[in-house]
């Protein structure tokens, strides 16, 4: 087991009628005028809008809203926004939405300190500086409400990059499970296969039995919770513990003691919706997951055969993939490139980009051409 600093300074306010708590939060560290960033208009739809200004108003606090995040938010929207910001003077932050809308938040709050935000992702530092965030999600999926992550597109590049760093961690981040119970269901799916690829990308290094031992179960919990939820989609309390495994898969405590992840799964995927930002980060994920297990469980045998039998009652790592493969057809995900509509003539180039994005090849040692050869077993 490796060494681990475990510090999660975001207070996390869980559970039905808790967004009536945000604009407490935001009083209670003294800020009183915000930027709300939402998207294209889902928080109006689901009465979330309501219950937020709602708590804004009874907190006597102030703001301006900025609406339009599109799912894999764009550096332009960033850029836009963090303008509106400066030129309205707020002291903080709301993300109200999905993790494409925090994500946006948090780039607009770290970009408000420097000339130009894009600077902070080609230099690859920690981010120290930033306004506060404060988020009320909506869609549990990236994991965005308890870390310190940012993920925007170049859309002018395809460069689909993060950042990352202390200050990127929200204030505080409001859910309540019960807004979620209307989402159409390709999204749920997305939201829980991104949830178990971030288990995944930090189970695979191995090393620390207490670890292993929690991601497994958070993997057969999403699962049987999301098979719960194709079933009902307003069970509350399937859609509460989604919520809660989701959060817990990238706030720190999925990898404590086996490393900071392996991440090429993601720069892949990150390669695919930087090109392509009509497909869902959750759908790359589906498609290229199984195809990275096959390609790289000859670094460990026995831990990724540990994971088939673990998660899927499997005597073999194939037999895992398969299985996880039935478990998204039936769940209704995509498993090929091809049926995400990718030509084959584009693999090469989608490689190169996802090389870029850096941060890969952890599991198991890549080589730009091995990022080719996942992307042909991925392909149909
Ligand atoms: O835009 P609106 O109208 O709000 O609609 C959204 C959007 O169309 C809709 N939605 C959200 N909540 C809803 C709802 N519809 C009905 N009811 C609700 N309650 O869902 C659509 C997708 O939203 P989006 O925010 O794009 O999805 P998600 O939360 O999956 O976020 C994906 C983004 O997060 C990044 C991904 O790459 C992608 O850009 N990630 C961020 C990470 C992080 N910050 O740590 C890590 C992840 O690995 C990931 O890369
Ligand atoms: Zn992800």
């Amino acid at each position: 087991m490796k060494n681990f600093t475990l510090h999660i300074p975001t207070r996390l306010i869980f559970g039905r009628g808790a967004i009536a708590s945000i604009g407490t939060e935001i009083a209670r560290d003294g800020h009183k005028f915000v930027l709300m960033i939402a998207g294209g208009g889902s928080i109006k739809r689901t009465g979330v809008y309501e219950q937020v200004v709602e708590s804004l108003r009874n907190n006597d606090r102030r703001w301006e809203e900025c609406w339009g995040v599109q799912p894999n938010p764009t550096l332009s929207k960033v850029r836009e926004m963090i303008a509106q910001a400066r030129r309205l003077g707020v002291d903080a932050v709301l993300a109200v939405g999905g993790g494409s809308v925090i994500d946006s938040a948090k780039a607009v709050a770290a970009g408000y300190y420097v000339d130009d935000v894009w600077e902070l992702f080609e230099k690859d530092e920690p981010v120290n500086r930033a306004l506060p965030v404060y988020t009320v999600l909506t869609l549990s999926a990236a994991g965005s409400e308890m870390n310190p992550y940012a993920v925007i597109t170049n859309e002018a590049e395809k460069k689909k990059w993060a950042i990352g760093g202390p200050a990127l961690y929200p204030k505080a981040s409001v859910v309540d499970p019960s807004v979620q119970v209307h989402l159409p269901w390709k999204q749920t799916v997305n939201g829980a296969v991104d949830s178990l690829s971030h288990i995944m990308e930090h189970y695979f290094l191995g090393g620390g039995e207490t670890t292993l031992a929690y991601d497994e179960s958070l993997m057969r919990t999403i699962v049987q919770v999301t098979d719960r939820l194709q079933q009902a989609p307003t069970d509350y309390d399937a859609r509460a513990s989604l919520a809660w495994a989701s959060t817990l898969a990238l706030n720190g405590i999925s990898g404590a003691g086996l490393g900071d992840g392996d991440w090429t799964t993601h720069a892949l995927e990150h390669g695919l919706s930087g090109a392509h930002p009509e497909i869902a980060h959750g759908e790359g994920l589906a498609v290229l997951f199984p195809a990275w297990i096959l390609y790289c469980q000859d670094a460990n045998p026995a831990l990724f055969a540990r994971w088939a039998k673990a998660v899927w009652g499997a005597a073999s790592v194939q037999d895992g993939v398969s299985a996880y493969r039935a478990k998204l057809r039936s769940w209704g995900a995509p498993i090929t490139l091809k049926e995400l509509g990718i030509k084959r003539e584009e693999l090469k180039e989608l490689a190169e980009l996802a090389w870029g994005v850096g941060n890969h090849g952890v599991v198991k040692p890549l080589e730009p051409e091995d990022f080719l050869r996942i992307l042909e077993l991925a392909f149909e």
